[in-house]
């Protein structure tokens, strides 16, 4: 039962329900396995719905249009740093992902002023170096004529970590990438556990207390890295570290919080999107072909070296729509939640102070009315398209969110995908282990269930 109120917008409904048991059990289905769960919500409910037990009140937003509305409503009206955020454990109460209003506002310019063109361009040439390095260790093992599944996931991951260590602290913690990778593996493992286990506690020998001892010693190491900038800066204009220390703005502490947020943010979920693609571009027919081939034209033989300019980027505009596609299909987060801090108006619906608000890339991506035939995997469906076409899909393609606080890692994640993805298409032939994509996994970050085992030989 819905009541109108009449507004100067026109009528404003309260956010419509499921019934009382639906509710519950799609609450319940939520915080295990989310995408089912939005999917029903959608189709039973409609694309802005609500859900809620006792004072806990939820608000689902998958509707592009009602998502252009809720990106443009001003961000005071919401709040980040909210009480069911269990991000600020592990990347500390300082991070800009866990700050609102004129702390996240600092926190967020002082990073993004490392996130600039001109760095971006300069990671190029390690993005490339990584892939490179990743398809020498897959070809060199014993027998790597045999097609003998291998699981790319981790393998990829590995790949994503190092260019983020080496994008954000120059070479100096390269050597240390496999416990860093331990380090936030864990960190990640026990966000994406059960809401029970990740209850506030201090017990000893407990997954919550092996993150704590993680978080301390990922603090050491960077407070190590910030001594040496500021006793012998390198003068490496593509090291973030150094940027933030010598840029002054930020506290040590703050400098912490965002360092570990950068690599917490930016190396699973990216990795995660690396793992779709390899799905996704493998089981659709010939798209492999047509990747290597403009891989082929765009980036010249391995070894030579790929400028580090974004012309690369723009030419490689097979493998650029493909990632797009991919974002499309399998956002890495299915929803990202923001707490509504007054009542406001989001698809013709009310959606009062203290609801938490879930928007979903993954809905907006599935939209029919947007996306025809959603569910096929499809990187020609952005060519060609009319200005009407073209917009509607520009609304409801928002992997990264929109307005302020969209990703600070879009470009990079956009331009690590590219070019990992073509050059692994260029150098290897890959066998999928199923004909069809599997099915997805993961709270915090949606990824492929089972990995990505498959055959993996040199071109
Ligand atoms: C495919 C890869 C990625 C996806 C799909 C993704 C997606 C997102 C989304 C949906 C948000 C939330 C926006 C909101 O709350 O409205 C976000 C925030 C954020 N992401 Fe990413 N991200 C990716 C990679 C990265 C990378 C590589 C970095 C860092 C280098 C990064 C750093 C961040 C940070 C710091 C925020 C918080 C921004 C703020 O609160 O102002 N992400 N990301």
């Amino acid at each position: 039962m819905t009541s109108a109120v009449t507004t100067e917008h026109g009528d404003v409904t309260p956010l419509p329900r499921p019934s009382a048991r639906t509710n519950l059990r799609l609450l319940r289905r939520l915080l295990r396995d989310p995408r089912p769960a939005l999917d029903e919500l959608t189709a039973t409910v409609g694309p802005v719905a609500g859900l809620g037990l006792g004072p806990m009140r939820l608000a689902v937003v998958g509707d592009p249009v009602a998502l252009g509305e809720l990106f443009s409503t001003p961000t005071e009206s919401f709040r980040w740093g909210h009480r069911f955020n269990t991000l600020g454990f592990v990347v500390g109460d300082e991070s800009m992902i866990v700050s609102d209003g004129p702390d996240h506002r600092r926190r967020r310019a002082s990073v993004q002023a490392a996130f600039g063109r001109r760095r971006l361009d300069g990671w190029i040439p390690i993005v490339v170096e990584e892939a490179d390095r990743t398809v020498d260790e897959l070809t060199a093992r014993p027998d790597p004529t045999t097609a003998t599944p291998v699981d790319l996931a981790p393998v990829v991951r590995t790949a994503v970590l190092r260019i983020a260590i080496r994008a954000f602290f120059g070479d100096r913690l390269v050597d240390r990438a496999d416990e860093l990778g331990d380090r936030f593996q864990r960190a990640q493992d026990y966000l994406e556990s059960p809401a029970l286990r990740q209850l506030p506690h201090r017990l000893p020998g407990t997954s919550r207390a092996r993150v704590r001892d993680d978080r301390r010693a990922l603090d050491a190491i960077i407070d190590t890295e910030v001594a040496a900038c500021r006793r012998s800066p390198s003068g490496d204009p593509l090291d973030v570290l150094e940027s933030l220390v010598v840029d002054g703005t930020l506290t040590d502490d703050e400098i912490r919080d965002q360092v570990v947020t950068l690599i917490g943010a930016g190396y699973d979920t990216t990795a995660a999107s690396l793992a779709w693609a390899l799905w996704c571009t493998t089981t659709t027919d010939g798209l492999w072909g047509r990747l290597r081939q403009e891989a082929d034209e765009v980036l010249g033989p391995p070894g030579s070296p790929v400028p580090p300019d974004h012309d690369v980027l723009t030419r490689l505009e097979l493998t650029d729509r493909t990632v797009r596609e991919v974002l499309r299909l399998h956002p890495a987060g299915s929803f990202a939640p923001r707490e509504a801090v007054v009542d406001v108006e989001i698809g013709g619906h009310r959606i009062r102070r203290g609801t938490l608000v879930l928007w979903s890339p993954y809905l907006a991506g599935r939209d029919p009315r947007t996306w025809p035939d959603p569910l096929r995997f499809d990187p020609d469906r952005f060519v060609d398209l009319t200005d009407e076409q073209r917009a509607r899909a520009e609304a409801a393609w928002v992997p990264f969110g929109r307005g302020p606080r969209r990703c600070i890692g879009f470009a990079l994640a956009q331009m690590e995908l590219v070019l990992l993805l073509a050059r692994l298409a260029q150098r290897l032939d890959l066998i999928p282990t199923s004909a069809s994509v599997p099915p997805a996994i993961g709270m915090v970050v949606n990824r492929p269930l089972g990995g990505v085992p498959m055959g993996v030989t040199a071109r």
